[in-house]
């Protein structure tokens, strides 16, 4: 959810309002996958290497992760969306681990949108995780080296619950993956936008599906004659 930054400095505010106005595209959006149907949404809310940013700027991020999980869950079960996270999620600050598990707990019987926080994630820590799952269930004679492949080893997967996604989103024109979901988004379509993240919403995703919509997904084959 790139650009929250840039659109502050835009308007001459901190970087924590531009946050602050992240996390209200964040509410516009999940109601619009909800209105669409998406099945699944994975928001890239703070990856592993954005420890590295001010320690102010860390903390007003966190605050407003629990803020949204405690402000906005009500609005979220009402809309039928179920709570889900990703990432190295006990490094979180306590309250959020607290507030984190609360809104997975209150929502965890919903049937609509999949909403997947990734949080403290990156994908080369995901990968690293899953290799030592997988040499664990070797070495307690739970898993033969043999039988590993590409489905065993996506099953050690933070994402082993979801389905890879078909869509990648990038906003604010950024042209890189940044650590995000390297392994599932081998045939993910690439829908790039230069709106910053704030003014994100329904228009940019219906522009980003109509695109998706017209792709030709061979995933490796050649096309049908
Ligand atoms: C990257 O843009 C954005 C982040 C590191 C934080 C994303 C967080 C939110 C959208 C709000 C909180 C999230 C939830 C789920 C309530 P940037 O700050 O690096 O922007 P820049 O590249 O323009 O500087």
């Amino acid at each position: 959810m790139d650009g929250n930054g840039r659109w502050a400095k835009e308007r001459g505010l901190s970087r924590s309002e531009g946050h602050r106005a992240g996390a209200e595209a964040v509410r516009r959006t999940v109601e619009a996958c909800t209105d669409v149907g998406i099945e699944v949404l994975t928001l890239y809310a703070f990856s592993s290497e954005n420890w590295k940013r001010p320690k102010a700027e860390v903390e007003a991020l966190m605050r407003l992760l629990e803020r949204f999980l405690t402000d906005k869950l009500d609005e979220i079960c009402e809309r039928n969306v179920r709570f889900q996270a990703i990432g190295q999620l006990d490094k979180l600050p306590k309250r959020c681990q607290e507030a984190l598990h609360r809104a997975i707990a209150k929502t965890a019987e919903n049937t609509g949108l999949t909403l997947v926080l990734a949080l403290s994630y990156g994908g080369r820590e995901e990968i690293v995780d899953a290799t030592k799952s997988i040499v664990r269930h070797v070495a307690e004679g739970h898993l033969d080296p043999a039988m590993i492949n590409t489905e065993v080893f996506a099953a050690h997967l933070y994402t082993r619950y979801y389905p890879d996604p078909d869509l990648l989103v990038r906003t604010s024109g950024e042209l890189r993956l940044s650590n995000f979901l390297l392994w599932q988004v081998s045939y993910a379509e690439i829908f790039v936008t230069k709106k910053l993240w704030p003014d994100f919403g329904r228009d940019v995703l219906d522009e980003a599906i109509e695109e998706f919509s017209r792709r030709e997904r061979r995933f490796g084959d050649v096309s049908p004659p």
